[in-house]
C-alpha cells in the first residue's frame, strides 16, 4: 500500500499535475558551473516549501557551482525536487563548505521526493584546480545526508569520481531510495556508500556502488530495512555494525538483504559487534538471500570479536544477542579459503542461525574453501558447500 501510494505521488509531481512549479532559474540560478547557485536554489526551495498545494523545485539541465545546502522542512504540502541530467558540483575551495552536517543535508521533511542529480564532490572543476601541495587535495567534506526524512521517494541520484563521498540515512522513516549509483576509488578509506542508522521502513533498490568502504552498512536502531538488486564491488561488502561501541545502542531489527552481486569485495554479508561492549544489545531478524559473490576475500562473516586497530579488549565478550539470522541461497566464488566465518560471542551465544544452500568455492588453486564457527550450532538446510562449521571452537 505505503508503496504504491507513493508511487502516486511521485507520478503526480514528476507530471506536474497541479503541482506549482519553482523554476531555479528564475530565482536567479544560473547553471554554468561556475557562478555560485546555492542562494538561488535555495529560495526557491523555500518559496516551493511554504505553497500550499504540492510543489516542484524544478532544476533544468546544466552544471551548478553549490556550496552547503540546507534543504529543510517541515514544508507545508507534499514537495519534489526535480534534478534530471543536472550535474552539483562543489566550491573549488573547501572552506566554503561551512555546515559540518554534510554538502547536502536535507532535514525534517515529510512526502519528499528527489529525482535526478549527479552530486560530484570533486568533478572535474575541482580535480583541477586541487592544490596538493597546499594539502587542498580531495580532503573535502562530501556527504549528502538525510536527517528526518519521512515517507519519501529518492530516485536515481548520481556520483562520480568524488572522495569521501556518501549517503548518510540518520532518524528516517518509510523512505525508497531507487537506482542510487555511487562511484568513488577503491582506495578512498571510511567512505561508507550508504550508512543507515536510527531509521526505519527504508528500501534500498537497484544500487550499484563502488567504493573503498562497506557498500551499505547499518548501524543501531535500524528496523525494517530492505536492500534488494544491488551491484557492490569493489568495496567491503554490505555491513550490520558495527554495534556495541557505544552506550544507549537500540536495537536492529529485521534487515533483509535479497538479490545482490558483489564483486571483488572484501567481505560479503557480515554482522560485527564489538568485544567488551559497555552496555547489552539485540540484533535479530536479519536476512540474507540470494547473493552472488563473485571474488569475495571473506563471503559470510559473524564477527562478534570485531576490533579494528586492536582498541579493544578481545577477551571480554560482546554483550550484544544475535538471534534469528538466516543465509540462504549463497553462491559463488571466495578470494580466501575461509569462506564462511561464524565468530560468535561466548558471552551471548548466537541463536537460531540458519545456513541453507550455500555453494561458494575457492578460487584458488591451493585447496578446498573452509568454514569455521565458534560460539553457534547453526541449523543446516540444503546444500552445503564448504560443509558448516568445519572447525569449531569458542
Ligand atoms: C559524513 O558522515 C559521517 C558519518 O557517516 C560523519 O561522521 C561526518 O561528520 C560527515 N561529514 C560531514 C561533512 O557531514
Ligand atoms: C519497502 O519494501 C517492502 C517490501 O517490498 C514493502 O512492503 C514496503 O512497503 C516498502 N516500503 C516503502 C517505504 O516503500
Ligand atoms: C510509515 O508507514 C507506516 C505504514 O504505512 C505508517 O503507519 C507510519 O505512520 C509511517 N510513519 C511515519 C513516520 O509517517
Ligand atoms: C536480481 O535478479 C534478477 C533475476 O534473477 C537478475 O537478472 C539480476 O541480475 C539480479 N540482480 C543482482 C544485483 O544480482
Ligand atoms: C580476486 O580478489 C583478490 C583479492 O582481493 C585480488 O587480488 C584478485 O585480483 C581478484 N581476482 C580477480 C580475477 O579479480
Amino acid at each position: 500500500m505505503e508503496g504504491i501510494w507513493i508511487w502516486m505521488l511521485i507520478m503526480a509531481m514528476v507530471a506536474g499535475n497541479h503541482a506549482a512549479e519553482f523554476n531555479v532559474l528564475k530565482f536567479g540560478a544560473k547553471g554554468d558551473g561556475k557562478t555560485d547557485d546555492s542562494a538561488a536554489i535555495l529560495n526557491a526551495w523555500k518559496e516551493a516549501c511554504k505553497s500550499s498545494e504540492a510543489s516542484t523545485v524544478v532544476i533544468p539541465k546544466g552544471t551548478y557551482m553549490v556550496g552547503s545546502m540546507a534543504i529543510q522542512g517541515p514544508c507545508q504540502a507534499p514537495i519534489a525536487i526535480l534534478a534530471e541530467k543536472v550535474r552539483f558540483v562543489a566550491p573549488i575551495d573547501p572552506a566554503r563548505l561551512t555546515s559540518h552536517n554534510g554538502w547536502f543535508n536535507f532535514q525534517g521533511i515529510d512526502k519528499f521526493s528527489l529525482q535526478g542529480g549527479r552530486f560530484d564532490g570533486q568533478g572535474e572543476i575541482t580535480w583541477h584546480e586541487n592544490n596538493c601541495a597546499a594539502g587542498k587535495c580531495g580532503s573535502m567534506p562530501i556527504n549528502l545526508s538525510f536527517h528526518q526524512i519521512t515517507n519519501s521517494v529518492i530516485h536515481s541520484i548520481t556520483s562520480f569520481d568524488s572522495k569521501q563521498f556518501h549517503i548518510n540515512v540518520l532518524s528516517c522513516t518509510n523512505v525508497t531510495f531507487q537506482r542510487i549509483r555511487i562511484s568513488s576509488p577503491h582506495e578512498s578509506l571510511n567512505t561508507d556508500g550508504m550508512h543507515i542508522a536510527r531509521s526505519s521502513g527504508i528500501n534500498l533498490t537497484q544500487a550499484d556502488i563502488k567504493t573503498g568502504d562497506d557498500c551499505v552498512s547499518v548501524g543501531d536502531g535500524s528496523e525494517q530495512v530492505n536492500i534488494e538488486d544491488m551491484w557492490c564491488g569493489p568495496g567491503h561488502g554490505i555491513a550490520i555494525g558495527s554495534l556495541g561501541q557505544y552506550n544507549n545502542e537500540e536495537p536492529v531489527i529485521g534487515i533483509t538483504v535479497k538479490n545482490c552481486t558483489l564483486t571483488n569485495t572484501v567481505n560479503g554479508v557480515r554482522l560485527m559487534t564489538r568485544p567488551a561492549s559497555s552496555t547489552e544489545g539485540i540484533a535479530r531478524d536479519l536476512h540474507f538471500k540470494d547473493i552472488v559473490m563473485d571474488n569475495v576475500t571473506t563471503p559470510i562473516l559473524i564477527d562478534q570479536e570485531y576490533c579494528p586497530y586492536n582498541l579493544c579488549d578481545t577477551k571480554v565478550p560482546s554483550r550484544v544477542k544475535i538471534s534469528d539470522v538466516s543465509f540462504e541461497d549463497i553462491r559463488g566464488t571466495s578470494a580466501s579459503k575461509l569462506a564462511v566465518k561464524l565468530r560468535c560471542s561466548k558471552g551471548v551465544p548466537c541463536e537460531n542461525v540458519v545456513l541453507s544452500n550455500i555453494k561458494l568455492a575457492y578460487q584458488g588453486s591451493d585447496g578446498a574453501a573452509t568454514s569455521e564457527c565458534a560460539n553457534v550450532k547453526p541449523i543446516l538446510k540444503g546444500e552445503m558447500f564448504p560443509p558448516a562449521c568445519e572447525v569449531s571452537s569458542t
